[in-house]
C-alpha cells in the first residue's frame, strides 16, 4: 500500500475542479508584463518554472480589465486589445504537468499609482502622498459587468480559474473597509453594504464564467489598521461568501496604504491566519485557503491535517525555491529564508520582486542585493515600464 502524504493529495473544488496537491503559489504582482498590457517570454518562463516546480495552481497577481486603475506599470491588461499569442504561450506554460493557472482580478482603487492612471476609491482621499477621488454611484454600479467581461476574457486567454482580489487595501478592500469607505449609499454603513459591492461581483462573474472555471476570492482577516476590517467583520464576509457560487476562500491580512505593514513585508515567521482560518471553519463549507507566513513543510502539513486549511497558499517561499512542492514531496528541505537586517517600507516586497525577475530571466536567484538596493532597482524598472503604459494607456488622465 502507498500512503500519500496529505500535502500532496488531490482536492476537489465545489465546480468540480482537481487541485492536484494542497500547495497553491499564491498570487504576485511579478512586474514582468511588457508595460502593454500583455506577458513576456520571461513571464512565461517564470510560469513554467513553478508548474514545473509542482504546484496545484499558480495565481497570476493584479490581472486589470481596466488599465487606469492598474496596480502597477507590469499588470497585465486583459481585453479585446489584448496579444492572444503571448497569452497562450503563458498559459501552456503555466498549466505544464497538470498545474492550473489562475488569473487574480484587480483593481487598485485609491491606490492607483496616479503616474499611470486614476486613484479613485469608495470615498475621496487627502493624506500625505496619497490623494484619491470618490466613484460615482454610476461608476461603482457598472462594475460588476466590468469584472465579468474581464473573467471572460480570462478564459478566452487561457485561464483556468480567476480569482477576485479583495484584499490588501485595494478597491474591494477599500470598499470593506470602515476606515476607507465613507459613503452614505448603499455601498458604505455596516458591513452589509460594505460587503455589497464584493458580492455583486461575485454573483456577475459566477454567472458569465463557465461553470467548470474555478472561482476565488482573497479576502483579509484583518487590515491590520487601526479603524480597518476587523475579523468580526471578515467573518460575516466570509459567511455571507458561503452562499454564493464560489470555489474557495484564500485568507490574507495586511494592507500596502502608506503607514501600514503589508503581509509581503513581513517576515516570515509562521502561519499568519489560522486562528482566523479555524473561526471561519466554523462559517463556511468552502474551501479555504490562506496564505502568509508558511516557511516549512511541517507547518504546512499540520494545517491541512488538523482540519484547519485545505490549501497553503505559498508566494515569497515559492520564489526562494520554485520547485518547492517537488522538494517537499521528495522529502527534501525547506527553503533558506534571507535575513534582512532592516529594510526600508517596501524594501522587503521590492527584494522578492527582483527574484521573480532574475528567475524569469535566467532561472537562477540573480544579484545579492539589499533591500535598499532593490527598492532603487525596482523604482528605476518601474518608471521604464510607467513610460511605456502612458503611451499605449494614458490619454490625459495620468500624471507625468
Ligand atoms: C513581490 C510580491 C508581490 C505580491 N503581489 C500580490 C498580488 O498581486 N496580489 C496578492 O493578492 N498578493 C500579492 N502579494 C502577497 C502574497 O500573495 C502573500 O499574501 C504574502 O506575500 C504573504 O505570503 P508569504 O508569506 O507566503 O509570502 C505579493 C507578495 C510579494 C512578495
Amino acid at each position: 500500500m502507498t500512503c500519500t502524504p496529505i500535502l500532496f493529495s488531490p482536492l476537489d473544488l465545489p465546480n468540480g475542479t482537481r487541485l492536484k496537491n494542497r500547495i497553491v503559489k499564491s498570487a504576485m504582482s511579478d512586474a514582468l508584463g511588457n508595460g502593454r498590457g500583455d506577458p513576456t517570454a520571461a513571464q512565461a518562463r517564470l510560469y513554467r518554472l513553478w508548474a514545473e516546480g509542482g504546484v496545484a495552481a499558480s495565481i497570476i497577481g493584479e490581472v486589470q480589465g481596466d488599465a487606469r486603475f492598474a496596480e502597477a506599470p507590469g499588470n497585465l491588461v486583459l481585453g479585446e486589445h489584448s496579444d492572444t499569442g503571448a497569452f497562450a504561450a503563458l498559459s501552456q506554460a503555466g498549466h505544464m504537468g497538470g498545474t492550473l493557472l489562475w488569473f487574480q482580478l484587480g483593481h487598485a482603487g485609491a491606490l492607483t499609482p496616479p503616474t499611470i492612471g486614476t486613484p479613485k476609491g469608495p470615498s475621496a482621499l487627502e493624506l500625505p502622498g496619497l490623494r484619491a477621488q470618490a466613484m460615482s454611484l454610476p461608476e461603482v454600479r457598472a462594475l460588476p459587468a466590468r469584472f465579468a467581461a474581464t473573467a471572460r476574457h480570462a478564459e478566452r486567454l487561457g485561464a483556468s480559474g480567476v480569482q477576485i482580489h479583495a484584499a490588501h487595501g485595494f478597491l474591494l478592500s477599500q470598499f470593506l473597509s470602515p476606515l476607507f469607505n465613507r459613503r452614505g449609499d448603499s455601498y458604505g454603513g455596516g458591513i452589509a453594504n460594505r460587503m455589497r459591492l464584493l458580492l455583486d461581483i461575485v454573483e456577475a462573474v459566477r454567472a458569465t464564467i463557465r461553470p467548470t472555471t474555478a472561482l476565488s476570492v482573497k479576502l483579509n482577516a484583518s487590515d491590520q489598521v487601526d479603524g480597518g476590517l476587523a475579523p468580526m467583520d471578515a467573518l460575516e464576509v466570509v459567511a455571507a461568501l458561503d452562499r454564493t457560487g464560489i470555489d474557495m476562500i484564500d485568507i490574507s491580512g495586511g494592507t500596502y496604504f502608506p503607514g501600514a505593514k503589508a503581509a509581503s513585508d513581513r517576515p516570515a515567521s509562521g502561519p499568519y491566519f489560522l486562528e482566523f482560518a479555524a473561526t471561519a471553519r466554523r462559517r463556511t463549507r468552502l474551501p479555504l485557503m490562506a496564505t502568509g507566513g508558511f516557511r516549512q513543510r511541517q507547518e504546512a502539513e499540520d494545517a491541512i491535517r488538523d482540519g484547519t486549511l485545505d490549501a497553503i497558499g505559498l508566494a515569497r517561499a515559492l520564489v526562494l525555491d520554485p520547485g518547492l512542492p517537488s522538494q517537499w514531496q521528495a522529502g527534501g528541505a525547506d527553503p533558506d529564508w534571507p535575513r534582512f537586517a532592516a529594510s526600508p517600507p517596501g524594501g522587503v516586497t521590492a527584494w522578492f520582486t527582483q527574484r521573480m525577475a532574475a528567475l524569469a530571466a535566467n532561472g537562477d536567484a540573480g544579484p545579492n542585493l539589499t533591500p535598499e538596493e532593490t527598492l532603487c532597482h525596482e523604482q528605476k524598472r518601474h518608471a521604464a515600464l510607467s513610460r511605456i503604459w502612458r503611451a499605449r494607456f494614458c490619454q490625459s488622465a495620468c500624471r507625468r
